[in-house]
């Protein structure tokens, strides 16, 4: 069953067009890689449909389980069970990671006793332990950070999660385990948007469906063995 399903998005940034019509769909316990050149669109993507007001929707609509979404706020999408993980997540200082994913936690109405049990046992899936009680991503290395958002999403456990290169600049130990986490979170139901540049990641993790975005639309959409292609021949190939 499709529970996000984008029709004909179109996207722009700072008065700039960036998005020019893009429709996909994600299904229920799947994962779906979103591949294309740098610049293409895919963080945009991520953000218009995670609702950023900086990404303006000028026309098209965004479904989450058969609702039209699109015009509602950001933080309500997140309660429906929506969730993104940054290409460069921010630091925040003076925010604790614990206390900030323990509001997200309730948020999404997570009882508090159930938070803690979560939380600690993803600190110790993502070998985090010495990370919990520091400030949000502050002074996080690059693959810190990314294993920093692979744990939220295992505490917040949604029904939709956008991975914007979680692989991106992770050692090999660390990418098997981001992997794994993504693979556990699509075995219980979550549909998984991973954006990725590289094809290595989906050899542990098959993905159900391939989308190529260039320029703002998604060009071409195939089996895994599309990224293989890709990495083969480039993005020529399916222009
Ligand atoms: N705030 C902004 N102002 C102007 N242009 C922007 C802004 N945000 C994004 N863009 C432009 O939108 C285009 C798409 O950017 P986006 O970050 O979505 O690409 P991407 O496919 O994620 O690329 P990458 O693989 O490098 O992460 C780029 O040309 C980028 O410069
Ligand atoms: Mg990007």
């Amino acid at each position: 069953m499709a529970i996000l399903e984008v029709k004909d998005l179109v996207v722009s940034v700072e008065g700039k067009r960036i998005l020019n019509g893009v429709s996909l769909s994600l299904e229920e316990g799947k994962v779906h890689a979103l591949m294309g050149p740098n610049g293409s669109g895919k963080s945009t993507l991520a953000f218009a449909i995670a609702g950023h007001p900086g990404y303006v929707i000028e026309s098209g609509r965004i479904f989450f389980v058969g609702e039209d979404i699109t015009e509602v706020p950001p933080h309500e999408r997140a309660r429906k069970g929506l969730f993104l993980g940054f290409q460069y997540p921010p630091e925040v200082e003076g925010v604790r990671l614990r206390e900030f994913l323990r509001l997200a936690a309730a948020n999404c109405q997570e009882p508090f006793c159930e938070f803690q049990k979560l939380y600690r046992e993803a600190l110790e899936y993502l070998h985090m332990e010495d990370l919990g009680e520091r400030e949000l991503n502050v002074g996080f290395s690059g693959g810190e950070k990314k294993r920093s958002e692979l744990l939220q999403m295992r505490v917040l456990r949604p029904k939709v999660a956008l991975l914007d290169e979680p692989d991106s600049g992770v050692d090999v130990d660390a990418l098997r385990l981001i992997a794994s986490g993504i693979e556990e979170a699509a075995r219980s139901g979550t549909a998984v948007l991973l954006i990725t540049h590289y094809p290595r990641i989906l050899e542990y993790l098959p993905p159900a469906k391939v989308f190529i975005l260039d320029e703002g639309r998604v060009v071409k959409e195939d089996g895994p063995e599309l990224a293989w292609e890709i990495e083969r021949t480039g993005y020529e190939a399916v222009r």
